[in-house]
C-alpha cells in the first residue's frame, strides 16, 4: 500500500537506487510520478532499475558511478542536474556491510564500509548540495540501526553509519536556514533484501528469532521504507529536519528483550 502524495515533475535522485531498499524508494517516487535518477557502480544493476522504473510511464535516467569517487559522483549529479534541473529530493544510500570481527579486519575492510557509507553519503551531499531545490529540497539519508546501537562483527558499519547520523543532524544544521531539510531513515530489517541475506536471516531458523525481537513480529517490506521517504519528502513533513526516523516495527526499542519472564 503507498501513500498518495503527487510527486509530479520533482527531480528525485537516490544514489544506491538500484537494487534493495533504495530502488524500493525510487519505485515508490517513480510510481507518484516523479523524475527519478538511480546512481550505483554496475551497468547491469544501472539498466535493470532504470527497466523496472520506466514501466510507471515516467522520467528517469541511470547513473554508473562510485559514490568512492567524489569526481564520479559529482558528474553523476551534473548529468541528473542537465536532464532535470535542480533537485528536490535527494536519497544517499549507497552502502557494502559484511559480518566481521575486528580482528579479522584488515584496515582496508574497516575502510571499505567507511568509504562507501560515510565517505560516499559526504560526497554525495557535498556535490548535490549546489543543485538542491531551495527552499523546499529534502534529503533524506539511509542508516542503520548499527548507527545508534553498538553490534559484534559491525564494528565498520556501527562506525560509518554513526557517522553518517552525525552528518545528517550536522548539515540540518547548516542548510535549515536555505529551506533544506536534511534527515535519516533507520529501517529495521527489510524483507527479502541483500542486507538481511548478509547479516540478519542467512537461515531460517535465524529469520525467525529475528522477527521474534521485533515487537511488531514481521520484516518489513520496500513500501514501508518507500512510503516514509514520501512522508519526509513532502509538506506534511515540513518542519521535521535533523531526525534520525527508525522505520523497524519498533525494533529499536525492543521491548521483549527486556520483559521479565
Ligand atoms: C572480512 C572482508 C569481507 C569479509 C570483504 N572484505 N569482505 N573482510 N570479511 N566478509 C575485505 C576484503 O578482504 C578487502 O580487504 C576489503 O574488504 C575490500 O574488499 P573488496 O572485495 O575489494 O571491496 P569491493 O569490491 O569494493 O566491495 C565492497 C564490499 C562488497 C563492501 C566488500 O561486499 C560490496 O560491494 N557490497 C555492496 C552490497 C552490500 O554490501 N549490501 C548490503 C548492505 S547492508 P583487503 O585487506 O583484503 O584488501 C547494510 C546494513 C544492513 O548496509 C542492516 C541490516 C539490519
Ligand atoms: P543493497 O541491495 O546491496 O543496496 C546497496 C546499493 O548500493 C546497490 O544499489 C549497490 O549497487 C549500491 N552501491 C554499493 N556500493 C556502491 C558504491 N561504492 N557506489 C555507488 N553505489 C554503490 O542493500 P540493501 O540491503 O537494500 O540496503 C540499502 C540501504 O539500506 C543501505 O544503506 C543499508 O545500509 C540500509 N539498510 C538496510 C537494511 C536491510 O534490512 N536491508 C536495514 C538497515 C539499513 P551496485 O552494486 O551496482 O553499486
Amino acid at each position: 500500500m503507498l501513500i498518495d502524495i503527487d510527486f509530479s515533475g520533482r527531480h528525485v535522485m537516490v544514489f544506491g537506487g538500484t537494487t534493495g531498499i533504495n530502488l524500493g524508494i525510487a519505485d515508490c517516487f517513480a510510481q507518484r510520478r516523479g523524475r527519478v535518477t538511480v546512481v550505483s557502480r554496475k551497468q547491469e544493476n544501472v539498466d535493470a532499475a532504470v527497466a523496472q522504473l520506466q514501466r510507471h510511464g515516467g522520467e528517469v535516467l541511470g547513473v554508473v558511478a562510485d559514490v568512492r569517487d567524489p569526481q564520479a559522483t559529482k558528474a553523476a549529479v551534473d548529468a541528473s542536474v542537465a536532464r532535470f534541473g535542480p533537485i528536490d529530493v535527494l536519497i544517499s544510500g549507497a552502502a557494502g556491510n559484511f559480518l566481521a570481527e575486528a580482528k579479522d579486519l584488515s584496515p582496508n575492510g574497516f575502510g571499505v564500509v567507511v568509504d562507501i557509507d560515510l565517505k560516499g553519503t559526504f560526497h554525495v551531499m557535498h556535490s548535490a548540495y549546489p543543485h538542491l531545490s531551495r527552499p523546499g529540497a529534502s534529503v533524506i539519508n539511509i542508516t542503520a540501526p548499527q548507527g545508534q546501537r553498538p553490534m559484534p562483527r559491525q564494528v565498520h558499519a556501527c562506525a560509518a553509519k554513526a557517522g553518517i547520523d552525525q552528518v545528517t543532524r550536522v548539515l540540518a544544521q547548516e542548510w535549515g536556514p536555505e529551506g533544506i531539510r536534511v534527515n535519516a531513515i533507520s529501517p529495521g530489517p527489510i524483507g527479502d533484501t541483500e542486507g538481511v541475506r548478509r547479516l540478519v536471516a542467512s537461515n531460517p531458523q535465524a529469520k525467525e528469532r529475528a522477527q521474534a525481537r521485533i515487537p511488531l513480529r514481521r520484516f518489513g517490506e520496500l513500501d514501508d521504507i518507500g512510503n516514509l521517504a514520501m512522508f519526509l519528502s513532502s509538506p506534511f513533513a515540513g518542519y521535521l529536519s535533523g531526525a534520525i526516523v527508525p522505520c523497524d516495527g519498533g525494533g529499536s526499542v525492543e521491548a521483549d528483550r527486556h520483559r521479565p519472564e
